[in-house]
């Protein structure tokens, strides 16, 4: 099997025995909880509804606009290789960070994805969370559809498939995570640790969306501060996905291909499942599942922001043959109605602002108002 390249502080990509040796970290010990990660309940039962779309989520993005990404070829058999970014050199002297943020925007431009890892997240607070979403996946249907609503703008918002008529064996949850205090209120009470489990992950993967954000900002040429505020006062929208376990005769797709409407999305998942759009080649590529390690991916507004120098990343799940599988997309953006422009740094006579200003409202307006249609793209929309 390919081992995955590590971007070290060095800049250089490694492979071999040692880059897979540094991506390893030894979780703490003592966890919050008993680490037991299990499936969810079978998703085909849950529901009758089918209520709404992706409150956190945009269709697919140009970038696979002449081909449906559907039918775009997948690579074969193994992952290829995918940066790695150590996170903790970020906070090192200011050389070995400069060479991070380099690694960070460097892989922004050319991909709009990569893996963090010493991201400072314990593995207990990550199991914590991946055990606080699946145990609410087993709650009966009752309990879980007190949550479901066709009102895009509800802060928790619970259903068992988006109206694409693919994404079938999915149920999910989402609802909104800062600020915490505000909206944790909200959140399911059963099971008992929901709310404790899954805010201590949220508060915890926003430091990490907060720090990637003033790399990737810095990275631009825009400086680390760069609309500091707004971004501290942002929008944070998790995803908490729930897939059944891939059976013989059913679909092999969990979540259809989309590209998610914030700045960045962090991810975590239980298992193997998520893919990717390579943009140089245009062929799904496996997200590889490396051990403590978060995938992040940039999203519409980063690519707004960045005047198109960051592309959105399309993305997808498949259903792991293997085993039911749980993740929990973490979803960066400004306030609900804080606009996203292009940096008027990143314009000019060559460079004329490629994309209108739009808020994260603008976009739930732009989902609500696109509810029947197969193809809605936000992205699109907002194109000059
Ligand atoms: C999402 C998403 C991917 C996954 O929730 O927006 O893309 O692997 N999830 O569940
Ligand atoms: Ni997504």
């Amino acid at each position: 099997m390919q081992r995955p390249a590590v971007v070290g502080a060095a800049g250089k990509r490694e492979g071999g025995a040692a880059a897979g040796r540094r991506a390893v970290q030894r979780p703490t010990a003592g966890g919050l909880c008993s680490g037991r990660r299990e499936g969810c309940a079978a998703v085909g039962e849950l529901g009758t509804k089918r209520v709404a779309e992706e409150d956190g989520a945009a269709n697919m993005s140009d970038s696979s606009r002449t081909i449906p990404p559907e039918l775009l070829p997948s690579e074969d058999l193994h992952p290829l290789p995918m940066p790695v970014i150590n996170l903790g050199h970020l906070s090192l002297d200011s050389a070995t960070r400069y060479r991070v943020v380099d690694d960070v925007a460097k892989a922004c431009r050319d991909l709009g994805y990569f893996q963090v890892i010493n991201h400072g997240i314990s593995q207990s607070v990550m199991d914590c969370a991946l055990e606080a979403a699946s145990d609410f996946f087993k709650l009966p249907s009752e309990t879980k559809e007190k949550f479901a609503s066709e009102d895009l703008r509800r802060p928790v918002r619970y259903d068992t498939s988006s109206k694409d008529s693919i994404s079938m064996p999915r149920a999910f949850l989402k609802h909104y995570a800062h600020p915490l205090s505000e909206w944790i209120q909200y959140w399911p009470q059963q099971p008992p640790i929901y709310r404790k489990y899954m805010g201590k992950y949220a508060s915890e993967v926003r430091m990490v969306a907060l720090q990637l954000v003033e790399a990737i900002v810095e990275g631009l040429g825009l400086g680390k501060e760069y609309l500091n505020e707004k971004f501290h006062e942002g929008s944070q929208v998790l995803s908490v996905n729930c897939y059944a376990k891939a059976s013989q005769s059913a679909t092999t797709i969990g979540l259809a291909p989309h590209s998610d409407h914030g700045f960045l999305t962090i991810l975590l998942t239980s298992c193997g499942g998520l893919e990717v759009v390579d943009p140089s080649s245009n062929i799904w590529k496996r997200v590889q599942q490396l051990p403590h390690a978060l995938h992040v991916h940039i999203g519409d507004h980063m690519e707004v922001l960045s005047n198109g120098r960051m592309k959105t990343v399309v993305h997808r799940a498949l259903l792991n043959p293997e085993e039911a599988r749980i993740s929990i997309a973490s979803i960066h953006g400004f306030a609900l109605h804080e606009k996203v422009t292009c940096a008027k740094e990143l314009v000019d006579e060559e460079n004329p602002p490629k994309y209108k200003e739009s808020s994260f409202s603008d976009f739930l307006d732009h989902l609500t108002a696109n509810m029947d249609n197969k193809h809605r793209n936000f992205l699109e929309s907002l194109r000059m």
